[in-house]
Parts: structure tokens; sequence; C-alpha cells
């Protein structure tokens, strides 16, 4: 998704290409009140799907396993729920919550040390608060590469794993991370007679690490995480656009062609950015340097007044305006390379040829000094600034031909409406059927993903053309069984997701096993996973913010001219459709 920012940074570009040595780091997602009790747990958006604020009795910060085994027993021994955070908290579903008030939260911050690594065998343990950053940095400096990752390094290996996240590969196993994970260590509540909390030590031979590996952080605590990794290696990169008349048929094809292959699509633009990204030797020429645009540190005047540009094109903006504006940023995000270089410095061509952690993932504004906020990660929420919905959805394969061509059919009604996109448009990646994690993707999948903009109104307020969102979003999660990424999506996304994992029913006796009190369950695990309840919140007005697909009209916004209408291509959509004047919609009700 990192290459998809850009065009939210549209107006900060002459910022981007003077670059900033300082930046405020994010906040802590964990606020406490007095010391470490009366807490409110975030994400790094600072807000959940459903607006509500996560409040938690105390917070733990525990710097080494014994104090995290001393945190869990005393969480088990009270029954209390328990949940955990990590330094930034970058997933947007409501996770880290344990619900109710008298929850306690366990933050992983200072659990980020390397354990060992044994360069003989390959493998990397690390503490589970680790950042993605500081572990591709480790690696790399041992000779060794994590064969892939998100595009974003502002995440640890125990959050990024809980949530199954990934790269872009249909090469060998794939581009999750947990597939190269050969060992945890958890920390799971335990009977009194064993102190209330154990530490379970799960190899590849334990049938237990299949659940232990994804786990929406149901089970325990990750204590520590062993990773294989690969002998160094350099990537060489280049982006080509294309017109997307043939994507179906080159989407077929792409992943097996190249290594680290993804493809972002503009449908507004009837073109596609084909990322050519392949394994190299190492002793290839080149120190690339992946430092992507929209993971970059902002001045925080250019943020605000962005997003002011932002809000203005939705409340007042054209369809004209909006497309000329999504035009420039691709543009403008093509001509700067989207954020590599040749040298860490300046991109003077492709291909760009560099190291494997120096390419793999990027997140600049979480790197810089401290700054008093002069500047920040652009959806730092001391800023009123980028404020999005992200929409990630895995399509098997087999199905992709099928489900370009309706988006095409839905495209072809209205170009325009998809130009409220990020600037990249629909990134799309490939991801590996996991035969390792029970709750890794069930097939060989194309993981399509939509980020667009969100209100800062407390109950949402209606976007322009969000009945094509909505609409693209049905039909790939129910027309074409897509599964949802367990960090990104709004609520209805998760509707019935749980029933796509053949091997669900393996991953809750896990579950029973270790945390049979529930303790690591909370109000939005038990929805998620089937256990009770339901992941959508039916309310007036809640299609606007995805928390249901509405079913009448009052989940739209009727007062605002938002009706509740079935999908133009898939007609089993249903979605909140902008009609100006009654008759027109006494018409379309008939
Ligand atoms: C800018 C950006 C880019 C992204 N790019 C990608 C991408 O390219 N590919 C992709 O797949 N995803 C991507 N994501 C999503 C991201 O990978 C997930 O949201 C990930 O879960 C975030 O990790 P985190 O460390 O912030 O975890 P958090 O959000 O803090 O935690 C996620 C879950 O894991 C649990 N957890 C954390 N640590 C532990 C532990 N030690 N033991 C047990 N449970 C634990 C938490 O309780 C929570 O339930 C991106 C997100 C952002 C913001
Ligand atoms: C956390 O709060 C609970 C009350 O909700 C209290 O019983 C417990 O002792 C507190 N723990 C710590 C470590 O402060
Ligand atoms: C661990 O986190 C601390 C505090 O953020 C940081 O200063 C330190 O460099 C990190 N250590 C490692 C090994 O990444
Ligand atoms: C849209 O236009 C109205 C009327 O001119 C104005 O009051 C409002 O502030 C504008 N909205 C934005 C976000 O610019």
């Amino acid at each position: 998704m990192a290459s998809m920012r850009a065009a939210r940074v549209l107006f900060l570009l002459l910022a981007l290409v003077v670059g900033l040595s300082g930046a405020s780091v994010p906040p802590d997602p964990v606020a406490c009140a007095h010391g470490t009790s009366d807490c409110t747990v975030s994400n790094s958006y600072g807000a959940f799907p459903d607006r509500t604020v996560c409040r938690v009795a105390n917070a733990t910060f525990p710097r080494t396993e014994q104090e995290l085994v001393a945190a869990v027993a005393a969480a088990a021994a009270a029954k209390r729920k328990v949940k955990v955070a990590t330094t930034y908290s970058h997933s947007f579903p409501k996770l880290a919550c344990p619900g109710g008030r008298h929850g306690t939260i366990i933050s992983t911050e200072r659990l980020n040390r390397t354990v060992t690594i044994d360069k003989g065998k390959r493998l990397l343990t690390v503490e589970s608060g680790m950042l993605l950053r500081d572990l591709i940095e480790v690696a790399g400096d041992a000779g060794l590469s994590l064969p892939h990752s998100p595009y974003f390094y502002g995440v640890t290996i125990g959050g990024l794993l809980a949530t199954g996240a990934h790269g872009s590969s249909l090469w060998g196993k794939g581009s999750a991370v947990h597939e190269y994970v050969v060992g945890v260590r958890i920390v799971t509540p335990a009977p009194a007679s064993q102190g209330f909390a154990v530490v379970r030590e799960l190899g590849t031979a334990d049938p237990d690490l299949a659940a232990a590996k994804v786990s929406l952080s149901v089970l325990g605590v990750i204590s520590q995480v062993t990773l294989v990794l690969q002998p160094l290696f350099k990537r060489s990169v280049r982006f080509v656009a294309r017109d997307d008349s043939d994507m179906a048929e080159k989407l077929a094809v792409w992943g097996g062609l190249h290594e680290f292959g993804d493809v972002s699509w503009q449908p507004w633009l009837g073109k596609a950015i084909y990322r050519e990204d392949g394994r190299v030797d190492v002793s290839t020429p080149g120190d690339g340097l992946n430092s992507n645009l929209g993971l970059r540190a902002q001045p925080t005047a250019e943020i605000i007044s962005a997003r002011a540009e932002a809000e203005r094109l939705q409340e007042n903006g054209t369809d004209i305006d909006r497309c000329e504006a999504a035009r420039r940023a691709v543009v403008e995000a093509e001509r700067m390379a989207f954020g590599f270089t040749n040298d860490g410095v300046s991109f003077t061509g492709y291909p760009v040829v560099g190291f494997q952690h120096r390419i793999q993932a990027s997140g600049m504004c979480i790197d810089g000094e401290e700054d008093g906020l002069r500047s920040a990660c652009p959806w730092d929420p001391r800023v009123r600034g980028d404020f999005v919905y992200e929409s990630a959805i895995s399509v098997a394969l087999r199905k992709v031909p099928a489900l370009v061509a309706d988006m095409r059919r839905l495209r072809d009604l209205d170009p325009s409406a998809f130009c409220g996109m990020d600037a990249m448009g629909v990134l799309m990646r490939y991801v590996r059927a996991s035969s390792s994690a029970h709750l890794g993707k069930p097939e060989d999948s194309l993981d399509i993903e939509l980020i667009y903009y969100r209100s800062y109104g407390d109950d949402g307020e209606p976007r322009a053309h969000a009945d094509v969102y909505d609409e693209v979003e049905q039909m790939a999660l129910r027309k074409y069984g897509g599964v949802p990424h367990w960090g990104k999506n709004r609520n209805f996304a998760f509707d019935g997701a749980i029933a796509k994992y053949p091997r669900a029913a393996e991953f809750l006796e896990v579950k029973e096993r270790y945390d049979p009190d529930g303790i690591f369950s909370s109000e939005w695990s038990d929805q998620v996973l089937g256990i009770s309840g339901s992941p959508s919140v039916v309310r007036p007005g809640c299609a606007i913010e995805g928390l249901c697909v509405c079913s009448e009209d009052s989940h739209c916004a009727p007062e605002q001219g938002y009706f509740c209408r079935p999908g133009k291509v898939y007609t089993d959509a249903r979605v909140c459709r902008f009609q100006s004047g009654r008759h027109t919609d006494e018409i379309a009700s008939l």
C-alpha cells in the first residue's frame, strides 16, 4: 500500500523534493491519565472504525520476558481482560482494545531486542515488539535478508504477524511474513498451580504454531519470534505504465514473471502501473533506496493544507476537479519514481538496484528526531491531516479475471467515480495460500487495496461516489468470496469472514486450550471469530462509515440525498447512492 499514499501528498510535493531531517515520531497509542492507570488505547490514526474511545484500567510496559509473564499472570489471576499494544499500533480495526473499562494493556514497545542471530543456519530471533525497520536492518547487517514484508516498516513483528501482513509474491512460500516464522515463544494464561502464566515454546514440529503465527492476538502474548532468513540479496525495480485494456490477462501472469511484482491500477485513467521487481545477485552494482513519498515526514502546515484541499474537493469540488487532482498526483509520483532513488539521494533512472532491506519497506516519517510537531507522518492524529479508510481484500487468483471484468464494467459506467481514490489507485499484490497458518490466506490470492477519504465528522459524512467503493468491496467479498486483511478494512468486511477459513475450527481449539477464560478475547475478536455477535453495527447512518451494509435508507443519509440502492454491476450489493430530487428516488425504489 505504501506507494498508494501519493495522492494525499499531492499538495506537499515541494516539501517532498527537499526532504526533511526532523520529524515528530508518532504518538504512543497508550495514553494514561495517572502514571500507568486510567488509560486510553488507540491506533496510529487516533480512531477505530466505530470511532469509540477504548479505555483500560492500567498499562504495563514489560522490558523482559519475566516481566511479561508477570503481567499476564496478574491479569489471569484476576480474570481481567488484557490485550497487546505496540509502539505505534498501526492496525485499523479495534484489535488492541480489551473492551470494557477494567482491562489491562500490555505494550511491547520495550521488548525490542535481538535475542540471537545464527548466520550459519540463517535464523534470527527477536523480541516481538521490534519494529520491522530494526529487524530488516539487523538482518542486513548480518548479511541476511527477510525475503518478504509489508511495505511500511513502522510495524512490529508481533503486530504484523497477528494480522497476517504480507508484501507481494507468488514465488516460493509467497509474501506473507508468517511463512518464514519457524518458532515463537508465547506467554499464555495458566492454572494457579502453574503461577497463572506460562511460556510456551513452539517450533515447526508443534502443530500449535499454525495457530500462533496469525492469531489476531487471542492466544496470549508473543514474546519472541524466530525467522528463517535468506542470504543477503539485491533487487532490481522498474515501474512500467501501460493502458489497462489487457490488465486481467497480465495480472494472471505477472506474479509468475516477477518475484516481487505488483500492479497499481488507476481505473479513471484507464492505466495500470506494473512493478517489475526481481532478485539480483548481491554483486550487482547499485545502492538504491525505497523512500516512499507518502511515508515521508511532511511539514505540519503542509499536511493541514493538503487535508483542507481534500475536504474542499470532497465537499465543493466537481468530478473534473477531483480527476484533475488525481491525474496530477500520478504524474508527479511517476516523475519522482514513487520515492525510489538510485543512491539514497536522487533518482537517475530505472532500474533501481539495491539491497533487499533498503527496498522491501520504507517509512521515513517514523525515523526523525522529535521536532515539536513541526513535521510528522501525514496521518499523525495530533494534526488534522490525512484521514482515510483502508480496505484490503484478498480474492482467489482463479476468480480475479471475473472480478476485474466486473470492476471494469463499473468503471466504464462512470470513470470519474474512481477519481476520489488515493492517487495510485487500486494496489494489487500477490499472496500465496498458507499451509502453515490456520488464519493465513485460504487460497493463492490477489490482495486488492482501496484507500479513500474519511471525514472527521463524528458519524462520518457521505463521500462523493461512495456507492462505487461500497460496490467494489461487496463484490470482492461476497460475489468473489474474498477475505479481508485482519489489520485493515471497515467492520462490515468481517461479517462471515471466518467461515471462509477451512481450518478455523483448529484455530479455535487452540484458543480454547490456551485461554479457556478468554481473557485475551474482546467483543471485537469474538465477533470476528464468529464466537458471539456480529462485526457489523446496525444503526442510522451505519453504511456511510462501512459499519454495516445498508438494508434500508436510514442506514445511509437520506436527508442528504443518499439512499440504499442495489449495485450497478453487482446487483446483490446494497450501497448508499446519491440521488438528487425526490422524484428520482421514488422511481429508483420502484
Ligand atoms: C502505512 C501502513 C502501511 C501498511 N502496509 C502494509 C503492507 O504493505 N502489507 C500488509 O500486509 N499490511 C500493511 N499494513 C498493515 C499492518 O501490517 C498491520 O496493520 C499490522 O498489524 C500493524 O502492526 P503493528 O505492529 O502496528 O500492530 P498493532 O496494530 O499494534 O497490533 C495488531 C494486533 O496484533 C496484536 N499484537 C501485537 N503484538 C503482539 C504480540 N507480541 N503478541 C500477541 N499479539 C500482538 C495486537 O494486540 C493487535 O491485536 C500497513 C499499515 C500502515 C499503517
Ligand atoms: C490494574 O487495575 C486493577 C483494577 O482495575 C487493579 O486491581 C490492579 O492491581 C492494577 N494493576 C496494576 C499493575 O496497577
Ligand atoms: C528499542 O527501542 C528504543 C526506544 O524506542 C530505541 O531507542 C532502541 O534503539 C530500540 N532498540 C533496538 C535494538 O531496535
Ligand atoms: C464549501 O463551500 C461552502 C460555501 O461556499 C463553504 O462554506 C465551505 O467551507 C466549503 N467547504 C470546504 C471544505 O471548503
